[in-house]
Order: structure tokens, then C-alpha cells, then sequence
């Protein structure tokens, strides 16, 4: 590699992730920082880009959307940052902040646009924020996407209080996010997972109550049990067509339930529409989040000391390994792909 040149690995076709091949190091243009990729880690997302689930997308193209990254150059104009600042990409490039709205939910980097799966990438300084002083690169490569969603769910929309009750769903990157977030609230959190040895690990993250969802199948009414019959504050719903209907069961009067995930499908089993209207329950979708969710969920890591827990590590070489594990559904917390 000369030192005009980076790496990066494309989605060849769908379902394809080809080798890593040299590419040209781009310049930046004013307002635009050059950034070198550290690392990226893997989302549902991503493997569902890769393998051309998501229409209208441009192929060849290089996917994932989380990175840890430092500037390199800093186009005309930016005084917000200066060469040697770690920092983050947002999901979405151009939600800066605010509520949702159309013109903000594309580009998604690695969607319309090339992600992090390279060594270099030119970013508008608006669409990076200042990474969390503390962590290392891997750790901040894990927060974009899934931390991002866990904390908009858990802190900005359903605005959890201390001695309230998360139900989080499974041990994957958005779940165990969120019980950090929940624990750093001071809420008590009751965790699913299909398997005995992840509530063991997660018990030690901090979980209150743990239950298998596979021993378990009727997992809302051991919700209820665990919480004198009231339900919870709060279900992370990530399970999707399967357990939307449990989640809404194994809700408190009032409560919020985030519908983020679709891990088993995206139509809903059953839908209980009269305990959702008795029970007075905001349903609420979540897409990730703006650069000013990133930017305060940032700051609060780096004051409460948390650091994200990776299952795997894996070199750019054998991000096709890292795709492959991924989709077992064996892993505990984040996948990271180290790029330089
Ligand atoms: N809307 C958004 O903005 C957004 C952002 C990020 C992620 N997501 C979505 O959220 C979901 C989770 O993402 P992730 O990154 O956390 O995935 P992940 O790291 O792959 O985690 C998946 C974990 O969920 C658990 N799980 C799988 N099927 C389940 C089911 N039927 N019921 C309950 N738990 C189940 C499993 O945990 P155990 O092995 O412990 O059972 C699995 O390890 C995905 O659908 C993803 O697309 C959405």
C-alpha cells in the first residue's frame, strides 16, 4: 500500500463481501474532515445491506455504518475539529438533532452512501461527533448504531427513572447497551436470553431478574411475577413479529414499549390493540438517533465509565468471518472488525 492509497472491502454483489482491494484516499472538500477507520463494528443492519435486503441501494458499495475514526485533514472551514480527534460517525449523516423528519433518514453511511469497512473516509464535520474520552478504539467502534438506539430508547424517549423496570430482550449489541443505560438511571432491569451461561454473564453486567425465553415461553408472566403484577416501565422490543404481542403483555399501565428490532420477523404474530388502548401504552418506533442523541450519549459515557462489552474481534481480512458469526447468533454484546 503506497500512502495515496487505503483498503477497503466492497459489497460485490448481493450477498457477496468481496477482498480487500487498494483504493485511492479521497481529499476532503470544504467543510469535510478525512478520516482513518480504526475499527467498525457489525450491525443486524449491516448483514441485511450485505445480502441486498434493503432496496435502491448502490452495489458495489462498501457497508457498515459504525466506526471509530481520527481526523487526518480538516477541510476549509471547520474550526469544531482539529487533526487528531477521535470521533464518531452518525448513522444517519444528516440528523443533526430534533425530532424525526424525512430529509434526515438518508444517507445512512454504508446504505446510500460507502461506510466504514475501509481505512479512509471524507465526512461533513456535522456528521461526526467527539468520541468518548477512556474507551479504546474497538469499544468506540460499538457505539454508533446499536448504543445509539438503546440510549434514545432507554434516556430520550422513554425518559427512564430511577426504580423503574426495563425488560430487555436477548444479550445481542442493543440489549446490553440498554442495561447499561438502565442501570446507569438506577432502574431495575429483568433480561430474557435463550441461554443460561448469557443471563449468567449478564447477571454480573448488572440484570436484576433473569429469565430464559426458550424454558420460559410465557416470559411476560414471569414479568408480572417479578413485578408484583404491575408489568414493566419499559420493554427494548427487539425480538420483533414473535414477541411484540408478549411485549405489550408484559407492560405496566402507562408504559412505553420502543419497537426497534425484527430478529424474528417483521409481522407481528398477534397484536393485543385493546390492552394497548386500556393500558394507555405509547408505542413508539426508533431509528437510531441524531448526531445531538450521539453527541449527549457520548458525554455520559465518558462520565459514568462504561465500556461496551465485544464477544469478537476480527482483522478486515476476515470481515467475512465477522459477517458469518454474526448471523449464528452466538455472540454476547458487540462483533468488532479492526480496519487499521
Ligand atoms: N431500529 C433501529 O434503529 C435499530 C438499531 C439497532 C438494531 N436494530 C435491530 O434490533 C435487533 C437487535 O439488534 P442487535 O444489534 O442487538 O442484534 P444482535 O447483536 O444480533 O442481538 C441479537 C440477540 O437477540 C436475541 N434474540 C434473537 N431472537 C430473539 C427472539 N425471538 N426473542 C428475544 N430475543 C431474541 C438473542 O439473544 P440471546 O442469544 O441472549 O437469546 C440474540 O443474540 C435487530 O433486529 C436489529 O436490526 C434496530
Amino acid at each position: 500500500m503506497t500512502d495515496m492509497t487505503g483498503k477497503a472491502r466492497l459489497i460485490e454483489r448481493n450477498g457477496v463481501l468481496g477482498p480487500t482491494i487498494e483504493r485511492p484516499i479521497p481529499q476532503p472538500r470544504a467543510g469535510e474532515l478525512l478520516l482513518k477507520i480504526h475499527a467498525t463494528s457489525l450491525n443486524f443492519h449491516d448483514l441485511v445491506g450485505i445480502d441486498g435486503g434493503i432496496r435502491g441501494l448502490p452495489v458495489p458499495r462498501v457497508p457498515c455504518s459504525d466506526a471509530s475514526a481520527t481526523v487526518l485533514t480538516v477541510g476549509d472551514g471547520i474550526t469544531k475539529f482539529a487533526v487528531g480527534d477521535a470521533v464518531i460517525p452518525n448513522f444517519f449523516l444528516n440528523w443533526k438533532s430534533g425530532p424525526v423528519a424525512r430529509d434526515v433518514m438518508s444517507p445512512v453511511l454504508g446504505d446510500q452512501v460507502d461506510g466504514a469497512l475501509q481505512t479512509h473516509l471524507c465526512l461533513k464535520a456535522a456528521s461526526v461527533v467527539r468520541a468518548p474520552a477512556g474507551l479504546n478504539h474497538d469499544e468506540i467502534a460499538t457505539l454508533g448504531c446499536a448504543a445509539l438506539t438503546a440510549w434514545r430508547s432507554v434516556v430520550v424517549e422513554a425518559q427512564v427513572q430511577p426504580g423503574q423496570t426495563v425488560v430487555l430482550q436477548g444479550t445481542g449489541g442493543v440489549s446490553l447497551a440498554a442495561l447499561a443505560f438502565a442501570k446507569m438511571l438506577g432502574a431495575r432491569v429483568i433480561l430474557t436470553s435463550s441461554s443460561d451461561e448469557k443471563l449468567a454473564r449478564a447477571k454480573q453486567l448488572g440484570a436484576d431478574v433473569l429469565i430464559n425465553y426458550r424454558a420460559t415461553p410465557d416470559w411476560p408472566a414471569a414479568v408480572m411475577a417479578a413485578t408484583g403484577g404491575e408489568g414493566a416501565h419499559l420493554v427494548v422490543e427487539v425480538g420483533g413479529g414473535e414477541t411484540l404481542a408478549h411485549a405489550i403483555k408484559a407492560t405496566r399501565l402507562g408504559g412505553h414499549i420502543s419497537v426497534i428490532g425484527v430478529l424474528s420477523g417483521y409481522q407481528a404474530a398477534s397484536f393485543p390493540l385493546a390492552m394497548v388502548m386500556s393500558k394507555n401504552l405509547t408505542v413508539r418506533g426508533i431509528t437510531v438517533g441524531s448526531a445531538a442523541n450521539l453527541d449527549a450519549m457520548c458525554r455520559a459515557i465518558e462520565l459514568n465509565g462504561y465500556r461496551p462489552v465485544i464477544d469478537q474481534v476480527f482483522d478486515l481480512d476476515h470481515a467475512h468471518e465477522a459477517v458469518a458469526a454474526m448471523k449464528q447468533q452466538k455472540h454476547f454484546g458487540k462483533i468488532v472488525i479492526r480496519i487499521a
